[in-house]
């Protein structure tokens, strides 16, 4: 079996070196022009190029929870693209945004400014049972925010495409809920594949939905929010304030107005990284199913985008 690495990452050696260890029987080769055709292939971010000259893959495994790069690509038709499922990026996605929330209805960002300051000031938390938090997206990430979310008792409602039953949850499906689900929500939480029908999705319209002074948290991707909305909800009150771990230029260029605004906390797409070992490990075994022909979990549906 040829396996064709092909990912923007400065540890390829590291990855192609486990890759080989785990998969002795196999050829793993790293991706340049000209290369000799492959059966399966290891990609983040690909150039066209990489599918144009690789037309006989029967497997394309993504380093990474989000295919909207590659279903932009030509693919060969006949391969069969398959996302990472979780591979520890779960339990960091929940981290990441409990630590946004908690930071948000706790007021901690004004207690460090007190702390510059040497103001000993005690600030008033909401009651968590007055502060909705709404999960858009309740695929392997979104689910697994929603049950830390729970742990902290906070009220928990989730948005998806299709109809979902969880323990705990308000859930709300199709476009037609939407209002209703956004109207309940304090905290709006973004985990949505970006795909045609979610691209814009978090806009003028549908954040000025949210309860007024809504706290608005996208880890999803950057094409998820219409970028020049932003600034005049926060403005006016409707947003009471943002988390941003993705955008629509990466790197978010220096000059960018998000980087400096008092009520948006930027960080570098760093909610959820890939971790290699144990996204090799599930490559390795989902290879290995395949291969045996065994059925496998996280093949991208390519008519839906995800
Ligand atoms: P997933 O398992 O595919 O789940 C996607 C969820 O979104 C599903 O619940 C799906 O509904 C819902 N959905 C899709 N299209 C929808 C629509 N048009 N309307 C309403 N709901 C819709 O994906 P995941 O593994 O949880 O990952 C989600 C996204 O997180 C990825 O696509 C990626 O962009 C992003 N991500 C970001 C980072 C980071 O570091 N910032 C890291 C990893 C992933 P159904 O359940 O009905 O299908
Ligand atoms: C990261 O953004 C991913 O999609 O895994």
């Amino acid at each position: 079996m040829n396996i064709s690495f092909c990912c923007k990452d400065d540890n390829a050696g590291l990855w192609m070196g486990e890759l080989q260890a785990a998969l002795p029987q196999a050829l793993v080769t790293l991706w340049q022009p000209g290369a000799p055709k492959a059966d399966m292939a290891v990609v983040w971010a690909p150039p066209q190029q990489f599918f144009d000259e690789q037309p006989e893959l029967r497997a394309i495994f993504n380093v990474g929870a989000g295919v909207d790069a590659l279903m932009k690509l030509r693919l060969p038709a006949q391969a069969l693209v398959v996302r990472l499922d979780d591979a520890g990026m779960a339990v960091q996605m929940a981290e990441y945004v409990c630590h946004a929330v908690v930071r948000h209805m706790r007021h901690f960002a004004a207690y460090e400014a007190d702390a510059q300051l040497g103001r000993w000031q005690r600030r008033l938390a909401p009651d968590r049972s007055t502060f909705p938090v709404g999960v858009m997206g309740l695929g392997v990430l979104g689910e697994r925010v929603v049950r830390a979310l729970q742990s902290f008792e906070f009220p928990v409602l989730g948005w998806s495409r299709t109809p979902k039953v969880l323990t705990g949850l308000d859930c709300y499906a199709g476009l037609a809920a939407l209002p209703h689900f956004l109207a309940r929500c304090r905290v709006l939480v973004c985990l949505l594949p970006l795909t045609p029908e979610t691209q814009g999705i978090l806009n003028r319209e549908t954040l000025g939905q949210l309860q007024r002074g809504a706290y608005l948290i996208n880890v999803a991707r950057g094409g998820h929010l219409v970028e020049d909305d932003l600034l005049p909800l926060l403005a006016s009150g409707q947003l009471a304030g943002t988390t941003l771990d993705v955008f629509n230029t990466e790197p978010l260029p220096p000059e960018h107005p998000f980087w400096r605004h008092p009520q948006i906390r930027v960080t570098p797409h760093i909610s959820a990284g890939t971790l290699p070992g144990k996204s090799i490990a599930q490559i390795v075994d989902k290879i290995g199913a395949l291969t045996r022909g065994e059925p496998i979990a996280g093949i991208v549906d390519r008519q839906r985008g995800y």
